[in-house]
């Protein structure tokens, strides 16, 4: 058996395709390129019983990712994390069968580690020295880890608002680091520029194909979690998207390999946005297929802080194939959410995956969930990285005084 089943690229909007063996970024249409395997003849050799035995992290569907030579692999454990119950807060939002793939505990923090591992892991199998990309935050933090661990040199540019944990893990790991005064599309444009002029390889959300295949993990994970079965509703914090469109990519290559039945329905699935940044939740109101940039946009929710994605069709379709749908939430209500879920399941969850609670609550609310649903929301990382939005006050004692 081979170790990936990967065939080549092709083109979602106008179906060209291009080689695995070497360097591609878009389609000369402008478009994203995704990856597509021999699945009809992996089918024949591949099932379940293949994975019991393999290590919890995301390698163990490398016949599903990219990388054709395990010695590339760069890894540091990262995938198979918790998807654990939440009773207590399913309770309070009327939905019992409330789960949470928590991805605050992969490394760096953030499932950003999950398209770093796969994205470096194939930049090195295609003999790239030195990669470039504009972040958030956290992508930025997870591809200069591993780019430091597979030896390779990396450009970060961040808005200056980005989380400072995020910053000093970038300067930390070596990058050449650099904080631009605006958004993350103004910080593309820069990557954009040098990347041409110096000739870096430039793993700018979906212009690079790779990353996705990495998150893509995340939707096998919650497959193989639920005994192969799918949930109702995956609820997701979009900004680029590319989670989304990774899950949806992987529920459909599961169906295809013939894992899950085929008359299981596929999950609905669920753009979560900011009011202070919701292109594609407007887009979904108006049936688009495209969404148009978001001016000013501002978010406490910095991931998904993005006026507009180059995937925005691919998400868009997502949602429209699954009979899902797009919401946007208010930034101080998801802080409110970010504290019950602590009280409540004592977990300290990124302002992102609060975002997608609360969008949880709000459908269910509306009767778009229904209680008797199973309900899987993605905390994409960790409080913790996140340590200015939470504002406390704690009384201060003296040596001596008693409480
Ligand atoms: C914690 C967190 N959640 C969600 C996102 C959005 O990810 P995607 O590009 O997959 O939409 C990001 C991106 O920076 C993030 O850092
Ligand atoms: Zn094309």
């Amino acid at each position: 058996m081979s170790y990936s089943y990967m065939s080549h690229l092709y083109c979602p909007k106008c179906s060209k395709t291009y080689s695995a063996d070497e360097e591609n970024h878009l389609c000369t249409c402008g478009s994203p390129l995704l990856v597509d395997y021999k699945l009809e003849e992996l089918s024949k050799v591949f099932s379940p019983d293949n994975l019991v035995k393999r290590q919890p992290d995301l390698w163990r569907y490398h016949e599903l990712l990219p990388v054709k030579e395990e010695e590339n692999k760069v890894s540091l454990g990262e995938g198979m994390t918790p998807l654990i119950k939440c009773p207590s807060l399913g309770t309070n939002m009327d939905i019992p069968n409330l789960l949470m793939k928590d991805e605050g505990v992969i490394p760096t923090g953030a499932f950003k580690a999950r398209g770093a591992a796969v994205g470096v892991s194939k930049a090195k199998e295609l003999g790239v020295k030195e990669l470039a990309m504009p972040t958030n935050g956290n992508a930025g933090a997870a591809w200069s880890l591993y780019a430091a661990r597979a030896g390779m040199s990396s450009t970060i540019v961040m808005p200056i608002d980005a989380p400072s944990i995020t910053r000093n893990e970038c300067a930390l790991s070596g990058a050449n680091l650099y904080l631009v005064n605006g958004l993350i599309s103004d910080a593309g444009k820069i990557v954009g520029k040098a990347s041409a002029e110096k000739g870096l390889y430039d793993v700018s959300t979906l212009k690079e194909p790779y990353r996705i295949e990495g998150k893509k993990t995340m939707g096998l994970e919650i497959a193989e979690q639920l005994n192969w079965e799918f949930p109702d509703v995956i609820l997701y914090p979009t900004g680029g998207g590319v989670g989304l469109i990774g899950i949806y990519k992987a529920l459909k290559e599961l169906q295809q390999l013939g894992w899950v039945s085929p008359e299981q329905k596929l999950p609905r699935l669920v753009a979560v946005q900011s009011e202070g940044c919701a292109p594609i939740v407007e887009a979904w109101k108006e049936g688009k297929h495209e969404s148009a940039f978001w001016e000013n946009s501002e978010t406490i929710a910095f991931g998904i802080n993005v006026p507009k994605a180059i995937g925005d069709f691919l998400v868009l379709d997502a949602l429209y194939e699954t009979d899902g749908c797009a919401v946007a939430v208010n930034d101080d209500d998801l802080l409110k959410e970010q504290k019950w879920i602590a009280e409540l399941e004592g977990s300290f969850v990124c302002p992102e995956g609060a975002a997608a609670f609360l969008a949880a609550r709000q459908l269910r609310q509306e009767g778009w969930i229904q209680a008797n649903e199973q309900v899987v929301v993605l905390n994409t990382g960790a409080g913790i990285k996140y340590p200015d939005t939470v504002d406390i006050e704690v009384p201060t004692l003296e040596p001596g005084d008693s409480l």
